[in-house]
């Protein structure tokens, strides 16, 4: 062989060698693909920044703001960032591609959502590079399309202020349906101008203080929250529980309760009046033309817990005869599937928790949320039945549960759910799942609130365990891994501290207090 040839041969080696060993830049969450090249894009040397195509435009002011605060204040303006917008590069919805060369990085997309992902990007790179990016080529896309956050706001109520901080954040980690649980026992808190005493009465209290001033959302207010979140490409889905969970509502309209005495008064709404169905249908048509999601949630869940007097009330009985429902789970299911068809009279889709699996609800109509980790037969009979199906798993997906052992507030169920976990799902289901992946549309963290009372306990609970979520969501089979997203987790942590954001520290446990709310005998007597 001539010499030249095996001089070649030597270097491409050496460069392969080199570009192995090269470490990709930290990003939450981890590109679908993400290859190393040669060199550094400095940006305190100053950018040229150009926009091409609307979606690109539109970012000018932010982008440039953005990375401006990177640039030395001798700056050549040498180095070029390009933000292009481009149809015909034929890139799915929320697909972007990157690449970053020691003068110019090129983010391009043919959806805004793309172009947004890509700015994330873009932004984590100088965020934790600290004005240094490293060169690299990405093409990146998400691995499910429900990437969602749970908010209940009926056990505690944070407002609006605290929706925007956790919407900043799920943007950034590519995160993109913000589920709203709006309703339920301790209090009602959407505005709903057709009743007032919604708010008058059901928004007073809440789950540590029964007596507690009403606290809810105006229409403006949630109007606000869905632009502020469309902005940042997050989809609000509200959630109006029923026909259990709705203490609230009968407590304001007690001629819709479905009786019950103490404890669990009012818990149901009355499932034979018509008065109740033309009351819930007003309430959704508000809700409809709030949400510009195709979807509302209208929960279903936990009925048993509170019906009790179904199986007493002379007009229930008589009712589930003539309609030949059998029983009052058969009569669960005739409201469940009433609902189905009222919501789709709104141009929307119903979904439901996994109860609903059983109410013979048509799979077109209606799409299922997984929740009951120990019924894994909800969910095959949901993949089944055809329907599509989002997991919100209580292990690990309720963050309510504790993230660590030393940790005193909160649950536990054989277990309790660390960032690790999180991270690993939904591939422990890889046998229940198999040639039925199509039909996930994705996964979701619910938060729900009955021992998180404030912001700092809140915050805690969320992170740094909704990057694991985000890992779980976004970044593909093959490339996620639990091991990876630890090691490069500080550079989250450190992120979180330079933004006054209260975390668990899963290295250092005993490094932030866990937060006990306003009332730790109360707390801890229910925990
Ligand atoms: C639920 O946790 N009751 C859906």
């Amino acid at each position: 062989m001539k010499r030249s040839i095996i001089l070649f041969l030597i270097t491409c080696f050496g460069y392969f060698v080199q570009a192995e060993e090269k470490q990709p830049p930290v990003l939450f969450p981890t590109p679908a693909v993400c290859v190393p090249t040669q060199g550094v894009f400095d940006l305190s040397a100053g950018v040229k920044a150009t926009f091409k195509g609307t979606a690109a435009r539109k970012m000018e002011k932010e982008v440039t703001g953005y990375l401006g605060q990177y640039a030395s204040s001798d700056k050549s303006r040498k180095n070029t960032v390009a933000f292009l917008f481009d149809l015909s590069l034929g890139l799915p919805d929320e697909a972007y591609t990157m690449q970053v060369t020691p003068t110019g990085i090129t983010v391009s997309a043919s959806t805004a959502s793309g172009l947004f992902y890509g700015k994330e990007t873009l932004f984590q790179l100088a965020c934790y590079g600290k004005g240094k990016i490293p060169a690299c080529r990405i093409e990146d896309h998400p691995r499910l399309k429900w990437r969602g956050l749970m908010l209940d706001e009926s056990r505690h109520f944070f407002g609006k202020e605290k929706v925007f901080q956790l919407l900043d954040q799920m943007a950034q980690l590519k995160l993109n349906v913000f589920h709203w649980h709006l309703t339920d026992e301790p209090g009602w808190r959407i505005e709903i101008k057709q009743y007032p005493k919604l708010t008058g009465i059901g928004a007073e209290g809440n789950w540590s203080d029964s007596h507690a001033a009403p606290t809810f959302y105006t229409q403006d207010e949630i109007r606000e929250v869905v632009r502020y979140a469309a902005d940042r490409h997050i989809m609000v889905v509200p959630e109006i529980d029923m026909p259990g969970h709705a203490i609230a509502a009968c407590k304001a309209y007690p001629e819709v309760s479905g009786g019950g005495e103490g404890r669990w008064a009012g818990f149901t709404y009355h499932p034979c009046k018509d008065e109740t169905y033309t009351f819930l249908s007003n309430i959704l048509d508000e809700v409809a033309a709030l949400f510009p999601s195709p979807y509302i949630h209208i929960g279903g869940d936990e009925v048993h817990y509170g019906n009790q007097s179904w199986y007493t009330d002379p007009q229930i009985q008589a009712f589930i005869k003539e309609h030949d429902l059998k029983n009052e789970v058969g009569l669960e299911h005739y409201f469940l599937r009433r609902m189905a068809d009222t919501v789709q009279a709104k141009g929307k889709i119903l979904i439901g928790w996994d109860e609903m699996v059983d109410a013979g609800i048509s799979p077109d109509k209606a799409v299922v949320m997984w929740w009951r980790h120990d019924k894994p037969e909800q969910l095959e009979k949901a993949l089944a039945q055809g329907y599509r199906v989002i997991l919100t798993p209580r292990r690990p997906f309720y963050f309510d549960f504790v993230q660590h052992e030393s940790h005193k507030i909160g649950r536990r169920w054989n277990g309790f759910n660390p960032i690790e976990q999180v991270c690993h799902f939904p591939d422990t289901l890889q046998t229940l799942l198999a040639g039925k992946e199509k039909q996930i549309m994705g996964l979701q963290m619910s938060v729900w609130t009955e021992r998180i009372a404030d912001g700092k306990r809140l915050d805690f609970m969320i992170f740094p365990r909704i990057a694991g979520v985000a890992e779980a969501a976004w970044t593909p089979l093959e490339v996620k891994s639990p091991e990876k997203l630890m090691k490069k987790l500080p550079f989250y942590l450190e992120y979180l501290d330079a933004s006054g954001i209260y975390y668990f520290d899963p290295f250092q446990p005993e490094r932030h207090a866990e937060p006990w709310g306003p009332s730790k005998a109360d707390v801890l007597q229910n925990g």
